[in-house]
């Protein structure tokens, strides 16, 4: 068996959040130190619903780099790449549209909520339909295997699953491997409005980048137990997020529990309660806000560890190439 190649990435189209960071940057700091692995900032994925504002997503290259530094992906351990710098992606898309129909790409049930939430009615632009497949070429141009993701993503990589079937078939070829999502162990963070899913779209996301008085801002507003009116009220623990951001962050199990059981007593106040979370979320923080601040004063060393990344990607992607393009008989010569 050939050895696991971790490949994942990130849309730019906005700073990260806590979300992001409990749904896969923390595997992905794991990660790095067990397998190869290459990281993607698709730019070109940002495009298919960005298009009118390439500028933004430009600008946000840099701030999911200084986001990645920041947590911890450490590009000695970790190939961080542009994704439109790697030509071969896009040309290997070109080679697996033609291997899914277009009613299966409006089958996809990621990219129907997402449709949906973005109003694009009947209007939904071809190069979003196929993000899908343009993902299916990040992971396969470098033979990634192991993809750690949000669960929302999963539809998208059963897809990927499908076209290197096909390709495999129909080509008789061995160049891809199936590939398998690595889900968080930590539980979905919701927003801080409650809502299912954090999300810079639903302003209800926590960044890392937020100072501690922001953070403390959006804590106090968070969602809890919309019966629990006076302190010696009984108050629930299920969908009360700022218990669910407790079990995420505080490193404390103990205490959190003790919390929980007097709370659900009765005899705890929601103040109480989230100046405790201030302090966790902040304790977590500093040290990220620290090391980005950090590495944002050199934006041409962090540009140069992009650009070598994707240099080297690059050079995979090459030979990938090279194997497709001879199983596939466009190998003029
Ligand atoms: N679509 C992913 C998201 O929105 C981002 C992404 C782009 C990605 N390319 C990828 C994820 C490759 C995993 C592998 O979160």
């Amino acid at each position: 068996m050939a050895e696991k190649i971790v490949l994942t990435g990130d849309r730019p189209t906005g700073p990260m959040h806590l979300g992001h960071y409990i749904g896969s940057l923390i595997n992905r700091v794991e990660l790095q130190n067990k397998y190869q692995q290459y990281v993607a900032i698709a730019d070109m994925q940002a495009l298919t619903d960005n298009f009118e504002h390439p500028e933004k997503v430009h600008q946000n290259v840099f701030q999911v780099m200084l986001d990645y530094l920041a947590v911890g992906i450490d590009p000695s351990k970790s190939t961080i790449f542009i994704q439109s710098l790697i030509p071969q992606i896009a040309e290997l898309t070109i080679i697996y549209v033609n291997l899914v129909t277009v009613n299966r790409l409006k089958r996809n049930p990621t990219v129907k909520t997402e449709i949906s939430m973005r109003g694009f009615g009947e209007q939904v632009p071809a190069g979003f339909l196929i993000y899908p497949v343009h993902q299916a070429s990040d992971i396969t141009i470098v033979k990634g295997t192991l993809v750690p993701v949000g669960e929302d993503q999963l539809p998208i990589l059963e897809q990927t699953n499908e076209l290197i079937r096909s390709f495999n078939r129909i080509y008789k070829a061995e160049i891809f491997q199936e590939v398998e999502p690595v889900l968080s162990r930590v539980p979905r963070l919701p927003g801080v409005d409650g809502k299912a899913k954090m999300s810079k779209s639903l302003g209800n996301a926590i960044f890392l980048c937020d100072p501690s008085d922001e953070v403390a801002k959006k804590v106090m507003t968070m969602y809890t137990d919309p019966d629990h009116i006076h302190v010696n009220d009984p108050g629930k623990v299920e969908g009360n997020v700022v218990f669910t951001y407790l079990d995420a962050f505080d490193p404390d199990k103990k205490e959190v529990a003790q919390l929980k059981e007097q709370y659900q007593r009765g005899g705890l106040g929601d103040v109480k309660l989230k100046k405790r979370l201030i302090d966790v979320l902040n304790h977590f923080l500093t040290p990220i806000r620290e090391r980005r601040a950090l590495f944002a004063k050199d934006k041409s060393q962090v540009m140069r560890i992009l650009l070598d990344g994707s240099e080297k990607t690059r050079e995979v992607a090459r030979q990938t190439m090279e194997q497709v393009r001879k199983v596939m008989y466009l190998d003029y010569e």
